[in-house]
């Protein structure tokens, strides 16, 4: 078993490495663990952040959904009603897709395995992209904006979806008892890898706020970048224009 120390982020490439694994470990119970920690708010951030990726306006396009996990907001997209595109769904994990696959049921969802520091597409390849609690396990944040930068069509948008603290002082204090106390322990009983959801809070605890989030957005090259805070600020969903 890992200890408290080694469920703090590392750097660079030794990052990149923990973050697969964890993931690939904790897999199986990712879903049901997802839901059941979030008291099934995720669901509703997920729907939030389709709602602000601007897919109507090319509903037969390509969207790329980064770091996609079990498949959920890839998903999210492909059940709306007029959608009729395609979403390339990558991920780094293998086993986390794996875990999807069976939800797909004919829907056009692409599942890809690659990373998104390198993703595996020419340039100018998307009408639109999302993350949902991707960006915040990057090893290099600001290549990771560069890339999306990269493969999004000019004029198209990014939507980042990640976890922030609440601005007000009394919810902060709940948010970080239940983040640092409770979640952890729930999490590691039930996926049976402890170290895995003891690294959950601590990457959240370096992450930039959102007002430095959308600079560093700004600084690889998206415009009109805004945010919005989600159930109190738990949450935050950043849209960025390429
Ligand atoms: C917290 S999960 C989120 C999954 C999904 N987007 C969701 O909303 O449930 C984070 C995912 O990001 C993936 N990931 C982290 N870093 C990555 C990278 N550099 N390239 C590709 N996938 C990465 C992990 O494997 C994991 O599946």
């Amino acid at each position: 078993m890992k200890t408290a120390d080694q469920a703090r982020p590392s750097e660079g490439p030794e990052r990149d490495r923990q973050v697969r694994r964890i993931f690939s470990e904790i897999a199986p119970r990712y879903d049901l663990l997802n839901h059941l920690l979030s008291l099934n708010v995720d669901r509703g951030w997920r729907r939030r952040a389709v709602d602000r990726l601007d897919w109507e306006g090319e509903p037969e396009g390509s969207y790329l959904d980064s770091c996609a996990g079990t498949l959920d907001l890839s998903l999210e997209l492909t059940r709306r009603k007029d959608f009729r595109g395609k979403v390339l769904a990558s991920d780094f994990a293998h086993p986390m897709l794996l875990e999807g696959i069976p939800k797909l049921s004919g829907s056009s969802v692409i599942p890809v395995c690659g990373d998104s520091l390198r993703l595996p597409f020419p340039d100018a390849s998307f009408q639109g992209a999302m993350v949902a609690f991707g960006v915040r396990n990057l090893s290099d944040l600001s290549r990771g904006f560069r890339e999306f930068v990269r493969v999004l069509k000019p004029h198209r948008r990014l939507v980042v979806l990640e976890f922030t603290e609440p601005p007000n002082p009394i919810l902060r204090h709940l948010y970080l008892l239940y983040f640092r106390r409770i979640l952890p322990l729930v999490g590691g009983v039930v996926s049976g890898h402890p170290w895995a959801y003891r690294y959950l809070p601590e990457s959240v605890k370096d992450f930039p706020d959102p007002e430095n989030l959308a600079e560093l957005m700004r600084a690889a090259g998206f415009r009109e970048t805004s945010w919005e805070l989600l159930s109190g600020g738990i949450a935050a969903l950043h849209v960025g224009i390429r």
